[in-house]
């Protein structure tokens, strides 16, 4: 059922949805990059620090975990059986998210793109890449058994959407500086 599908997409990324989010909120002081260049250009710029990539992995792994305190109950009430996180699973949805985006960063420095600019398409992806790539590397068996292909089509087409809506959100909230 579409329905289920889109719920448990949802439910399943959860822990890679979180950790930008998280980020944005608790980012700053010491860029990962430590302010060096590549090529003239910093090498992932002054939005990525250990600070913001620790809280956003944290965060993520959390609501992994809390996700798990109320699976049971929200499965019965949805009428199907929502899955639950290994913690392997949930770090690695988590940590795959900031990597991804710090992935991004990369690209955009390379590619000429100052911090802040927009790289439509990667900015929306980016994330969700990282976080099922890790996953699949980190917990094989849970991510094989839960990320149908179905599963994955919903995920894919699910998240940019959900990406737009959050970020500009975020924007007219006054938490972040551009709207995406
Ligand atoms: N942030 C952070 N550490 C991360 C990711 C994000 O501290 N690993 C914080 C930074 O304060 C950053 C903000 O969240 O400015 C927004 O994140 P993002 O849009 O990803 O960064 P940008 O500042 O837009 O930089 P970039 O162009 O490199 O994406
Ligand atoms: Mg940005």
């Amino acid at each position: 059922m579409v329905i289920s599908l889109i719920v448990t997409a949802f439910w399943a990324m959860l822990p890679a949805y979180i950790p930008n989010n998280a980020a944005v909120l608790a980012g700053g002081g010491r860029p990962i990059d430590g302010g060096r260049t590549m090529g003239g250009r910093r090498i992932l710029g002054d939005g990525k620090t250990w600070r913001g990539t620790a809280a956003g992995t944290l965060a993520g792994l959390a609501v992994a975990l809390a996700l798990n305190v109320v699976q049971p109950t929200l499965s019965s009430l949805v009428g199907f059986s929502l899955p639950s996180f290994p913690v392997a699973a949930g770090f690695a949805l988590a940590l795959g998210a900031m990597l991804g985006d710090i992935g991004a960063s990369f690209l955009k420095r390379r590619t000429g793109r100052e911090r802040g600019a927009a790289f439509p398409g990667l900015d929306q992806l980016d994330f969700v890449v990282g976080a099922l790539v890790l996953a699949f590397v980190l917990a094989p068996a849970w991510f094989t058994a839960t990320f149908t292909l179905p599963l994955l089509a919903v995920v894919l087409v699910m998240t940019p959407v959900l990406h737009v809506v959050t970020n500009v959100g975020a924007y007219v909230l006054g938490l972040k500086n551009e709207p995406y």
